[in-house]
């Protein structure tokens, strides 16, 4: 699908009104009226932007979509929707228009100026009636449209938005309206170059409102500035509905914490502005809502009104729209939160991809943070469409080389800008694979699949050494390391050697894809890459095994990633190294050191190699630095950082501090499968064949979970007893489930669909 959805009229409309790399333009408003003589049958509205857009036609919004036609690389495709909007039109005049924003287009992405692809916002959109005789007319975006500037003076991302009430156009979206003033705008052909295509994923919507009485007053002279706490952090903006006078300029700014005066903190922002501005028309009750912009935030400050003004304030919650999927509780009300706060991390960064956070000048489709938390993601929610878009979106970032980079869509946020590097760039393989064990989908296999060859040809033929990746002959940079570990003397790298971590998911790399050959029925494929992983493990433990069976480095991580991803011969070489892992986590009081790469393997690797009790203890664990630290400091998001807040040193390192980042609620993915007990059988992917194996331990006496899987929804509730256990199950119709019960319990049980009670006797 492609441009040829437009008639050859079609054009790019923009506005002869422009900003440039360092300063904002107000947003183009565009009409066009126009005449039917008779009724309307049906219509349809196919319309994209350069930018961001809303349609209105006859007064009426079109759609719900929020950020349409959302992210893709701008210069190689651009989404498209269509609405039916018969209803909306009428016999006589009616007019089409559109407001358009900058958005990730040429509005400030990240750390960079605007203007990332282009110099400002265009419309392309065609109309197709069918009229009540059966006759049609096609309208679309030419040289015949108007534009004028209004009230939005600025609209960002990262900056905010500016609304000025008294600049208002009025009606302009509805029939009879003067167009003085109005100007011809501006046109460009539509080019071969740019892929037109329909959507592909969930739209980002409104998904929710947010009211709050918490407020805090602070007085300055004749001023009151009101701080609102959400009590909540997420991504969104907020409603506010004012009465003051004309001119009163309503300043909102935005923070995911207090300082310690009780004032916004917004040093972690960067150089985002994160400010929105209201000009009051000074007309009764003014409610306004920005429509280009977001804010990651729990406290919004709401300054420039005096106190006997008027204001009220909603918050309101954007994301991709998914359909919640899963469900988690347990007897231990601190992982109930740290559930929730693992959920609402998802929900304030899947937002058109899935981003490392929501608040600072970043807000990036980072590859690694997301490889860590899809299986995670693919729980919470129903996340395969949103995958399935941004799974092109690493191929639209994929190099001619075959390297993927750090970030998708890319603009030149990677260093070196064709790779990513370990644990960032294997996103490519790891993530699709995901998707197809959660959901059964062949599809994105087969989609990415020469992809992720390429991928696979580019690290050994421009990363690797003797099949030892971010060797450092092939590769000076070697990544981003075990990113944010605590093991690192300080630096955000950590500890473990990047060659070994490179090496490690090179490995894993050749595995995932002697598999994904095998599902997609490609033998001879299948071969080379078992070899490639033979050779590959081989030069693994030559290299980083000591002669006395540990792991260079001696980080947790090392081990980590040497025991999960099978680099260490079975038997007493992978008890030894178990076991020092195991004592190493003791050493440090139970507390948690790993960063990004070995944290989401870390308690399935205890678990599996039998201490599963020192996992517990990692998992309930209270004081810093642990998951629930931040729980018990009041966090309802997961941090990027460990040490994000300490009650000795306060806020960390204000360049890189997020109270917003998911990848830490990887942990998510234990607490559903090992914790509560639910497993997808990888021979039978997508909940064909329910594995149920509860592991209970720590402090726990129930856990349940239930997931909406393709099939129909599975739970499993457990309750420690007297004698044992009690479990009750619900396997879907079509669906085929064992319990694996823990050990000591008994033996495996095949069960039917239905619903299941089941009294388990440990044994002595
Ligand atoms: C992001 C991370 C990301 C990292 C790369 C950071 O700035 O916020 O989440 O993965 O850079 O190491």
């Amino acid at each position: 699908m492609n441009s040829s959805l437009f008639a050859a009229a079609a054009r790019w409309i923009f506005s002869p009104v422009v900003g440039s790399p360092r300063s904002m333009a107000p947003s183009p408003y565009l009409r066009k009226s126009f005449h039917l003589n008779q009724s309307v049958k049906s219509a349809r509205l196919t319309v994209t932007a350069l930018g961001l857009y809303e349609c209105e036609i006859n007064g009426q919004r079109v759609g719900d979509q929020v950020f349409a036609p959302g992210w893709t690389d701008y210069s190689k495709r651009v989404m498209l929707q269509s609405y039916e909007v018969g209803s909306l039109l009428r016999s006589g005049e009616n007019v089409l228009g559109a407001i358009l924003g900058d958005g990730w287009y040429c509005g400030y992405v990240a750390w960079k100026d605007r203007q990332n692809y282009g110099d400002r916002p265009k419309l392309l959109a065609q109309l197709d009636v069918t009229l009540e005789d059966g006759s049609t007319l096609t309208l679309t975006t030419d040289e015949s449209w108007k534009t004028a500037v209004g009230a939005i003076r600025e609209s960002d991302f990262l900056s905010g938005e500016v609304y000025d009430a008294r600049m208002e156009l009025g009606a302009w979206s509805q029939p009879g309206y003067s167009e003085e003033g109005w100007q011809s705008v501006l046109t460009e052909p539509l080019s071969p170059a740019l892929s037109i295509e329909e959507r592909l994923g969930p739209p980002v919507r409104r998904i929710d409102e947010l009211k709050t009485t918490k407020l805090t007053l602070i007085t300055d002279w004749n001023q009151v500035r009101r701080i609102y706490d959400f009590e909540q952090n997420f991504a969104g903006r907020v409603k506010i509905s004012v009465r003051a006078s004309r001119g009163t300029v309503v300043r909102l700014r935005f923070a995911e914490i207090l300082d310690e005066k009780g004032e916004l903190y917004t040093e972690n922002l960067r150089s985002a502005r994160c400010t929105d501005y209201y000009i009051c028309k000074g007309e009764g009750v003014e409610v306004w809502e920005p429509r280009f912009t977001f804010h990651g935030f729990r406290y919004a400050e709401v300054q420039g009104i005096k106190k006997e003004d008027f204001v009220e304030i909603v918050g309101v919650v954007l994301h991709s729209d998914m359909k919640p999927t899963g469900r988690f509780r347990c007897s231990n009300e601190l992982l109930n939160q740290l559930q929730h706060n693992i959920v609402w991390g998802q929900k304030s960064n899947f937002l058109e991809v899935p981003t490392d956070c929501p608040q600072r000048d970043e807000r990036l489709g980072w590859l690694g943070d997301a490889q860590v938390f899809v299986r995670t993601a693919a729980f919470n929610m129903d996340v395969r469409g949103f995958f399935h878009k941004w799974v092109r979106d690493l191929r639209d970032a994929q190099s001619k080389e075959g390297g993927v980079p750090s970030v998708a869509p890319e603009r030149g946020y990677t260093p070196g800008e064709i790779d990513g590097g370990p644990a960032w760039s294997d996103a490519t393989i790891i993530c699709p694979w995901t998707i197809y064990l959660c959901y059964g989908d062949k599809k994105i296999l087969a989609d990415h699949y020469e992809s992720m060859r390429h991928y696979f040809d580019f690290l050994t033929k421009f990363r690797c050494a003797g099949h030892i990746r971010s060797h450092w002959t092939a590769d000076k940079w070697g990544g981003y390391g075990d990113w944010l570990a605590l093991d690192g003397s300080g630096k955000t790298d950590g500890g473990t050697p990047k060659d070994l971590i490179g090496t490690a998911f090179y490995a894993h790399d050749a595995k995932l894809l002697e598999k994904i050959a095998t599902a997609l029925g490609h033998e001879t494929d299948a071969l080379y890459y078992r070899k490639q992983r033979e050779d590959i493990a081989l030069a693994f433990r030559r290299r980083f095994l000591t002669p006395d069976g540990l792991v260079v480095s001696g980080t947790q991580t090392a081990a980590v990633l040497a025991l999960h991803f099978g680099l260490i011969e079975e038997g007493e070489p992978r008890k030894l190294l178990a076991q020092e892992l195991a004592r190493d986590v003791e050493k440090r009081g139970f507390h948690l050191a790993t960063g990004f790469v070995g944290t989401p393997y870390l308690l399935e690797v205890l678990e599996t190699e039998g201490y599963l009790d020192v996992a517990y203890k990692l998992l309930e664990q209270e004081t810093f630095p642990s998951w629930l630290f931040p729980v018990k400091n009041g966090a309802t998001t997961i941090w990027e950082r460990w040490d994000g807040w300490t009650p000795e040193k306060g806020p960390q390192d204000k360049g890189m501090n997020s109270y917003n980042h998911y990848a830490y609620g990887a942990v998510g993915a234990w607490m559903y499968r090992s914790v509560a007990g639910i497993e997808l059988d990888s021979s039978q992917p997508g909940y064909e064949h329910i594995l149920f194996r509860p592991r209970p331990g720590g402090s726990l006496t129930w856990a349940e979970a239930s997931l909406d899987t393709p099939h129909g929804t599975t739970a499993i509730h457990w309750e420690k007893t007297e004698t044992g256990l009690q479990i009750e199950l619900t396997v879907p119709q079509g669906t085929r489930a064992t319990l694996q019960p823990p050990a000591g319990y008994g033996a495996e049980q095949k069960l039917e669909p239905g619903r299941h009670s089941l009294t388990l006797k440990a044994s002595l």
